[in-house]
């Protein structure tokens, strides 16, 4: 079994280049949520603190199973801890055998943003040329690179509650040919932008915008609202836009159309992506794609990094599993 820590992560991704790990990722999970059926599916296990979450979330096709144990502690940062923090295994179906374990912290961001752009494909406008950032934490940047790398954006609108965590967003990005804005409040960095991808971390509901704060033709991405009484928009929002969800039965308890029903929902991701409903239909109406994150994100990325890890032999092989010559004699092995 094969071990890959975040700096063996890193190294993967800093080899490939960012832009081009995202982008490898869209392609892999348009590739996968085209085989929808063909995978078994369910809502992520979720276990509540006052402090928080943690979660896990399997997901299974015919060769691989997998799964990811993911936290979510908005109040961590005041703890230089990350609010997300996540490891993950991908196994054999066949023989049930583990065959990796790996950090996912820095993967959950990646195949977070690389959905983000999936879902954008058929629910933003391809014009957009500029993108709005609510909340400027850990996702932010991964976030701004996704869509930066696949539509020709010329402005960057940016708002966080924390003055510190705009500053680092702005540092880490000022290499990117972009025109970074930031903004006094979340009305100035919506107002006009084309696409506007909320990523707040809060563990109560929030209104961050009203439909009157946006223009027709937004695309909205929110990622932040993923928990029972998570949410980062008002609940009448959710009927005057075209909504769509991951997977109906997770997305009714975690996303913003908890505050809504299932009547509300347009498609799944999957159905637009098998091309069995439409997205954007024009360019005025206003769409939201309501992620949470869903299993089959972090299998598509798992899978990806278990083939590259094993190609390029990444990683630290350790005997995890008892090694017997007899399957049958597990006591041989304790006395060996
Ligand atoms: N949908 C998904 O697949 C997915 C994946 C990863 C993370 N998430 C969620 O995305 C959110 C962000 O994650 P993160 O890792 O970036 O967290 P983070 O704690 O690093 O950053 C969140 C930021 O939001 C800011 N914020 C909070 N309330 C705000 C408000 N009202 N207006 C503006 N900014 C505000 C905070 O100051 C912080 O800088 C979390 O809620 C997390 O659970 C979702």
């Amino acid at each position: 079994m094969v071990i890959l820590t975040a700096s063996d992560i890193r190294g993967m991704i800093r080899h490939f280049g960012l832009e081009h790990f995202i982008n490898r990722a869209t392609a892999a999970l348009k590739q996968d949520f085209s085989r929808w059926d063909s995978f078994s599916l369910s809502p992520r296990h979720a276990t509540h603190f006052p402090q928080g979450v943690i979660e896990l979330m399997p997901c299974s096709g015919n060769e691989f199973y997998t799964f990811k144990y993911v936290n979510g502690h908005p109040g961590n940062v005041l703890n230089d801890k990350l609010s997300v923090a996540a490891i993950g295994q991908i196994s054999d179906a066949g023989s049930g055998y583990p065959l990796m374990l790996c950090d996912m912290t820095l993967l959950t961001a990646i195949r977070t943003a690389a959905t983000s752009v999936l879902a954008a494909s058929y629910l933003a406008r391809s014009d957009a040329k500029s993108l709005a950032i609510i909340g400027t934490g850990a996702q932010a940047e991964f976030q701004t690179i996704a869509f930066a790398g696949n539509y020709a954006l010329e402005k960057i609108f940016y708002f966080d509650i924390d003055s510190s965590a705009m500053i680092k967003y702005a540092r880490n990005l000022a290499s990117l040919s972009l025109e970074l804005i930031p903004c006094s409040s979340i009305a100035e960095a919506v107002h006009g932008a084309d696409i506007v991808s909320t990523a707040t971390a809060a563990k109560h509901r929030q209104t961050l915008f009203g439909l009157q704060d946006i223009a027709p033709g937004t695309h909205i991405n929110a990622i932040g609202g993923d928990c029972p009484g998570k949410t980062e928009l008002p609940a009448e929002l959710l009927s005057q836009v075209k909504l769509v969800v991951e997977y109906t039965p997770q997305s009714l308890i975690e996303g913003e159309i908890q505050q809504g029903d299932a009547g509300m929902i347009h498609a799944e991701l999957a159905e637009l992506v098998c091309g069995t409903k439409i997205g954007r239909h024009n360019d005025r109406e206003i769409t939201l794609f309501d992620s949470v994150g869903f299993a089959l994100e972090d299998f598509t990325i798992l899978r990806i990094v278990f083939e590259l890890a094993d190609e390029f032999k990444l990683g630290t092989e350790i005997a995890m599993l008892p090694e017997v010559d007899n399957p049958k004699d597990l006591f041989g092995f304790l006395a060996s």
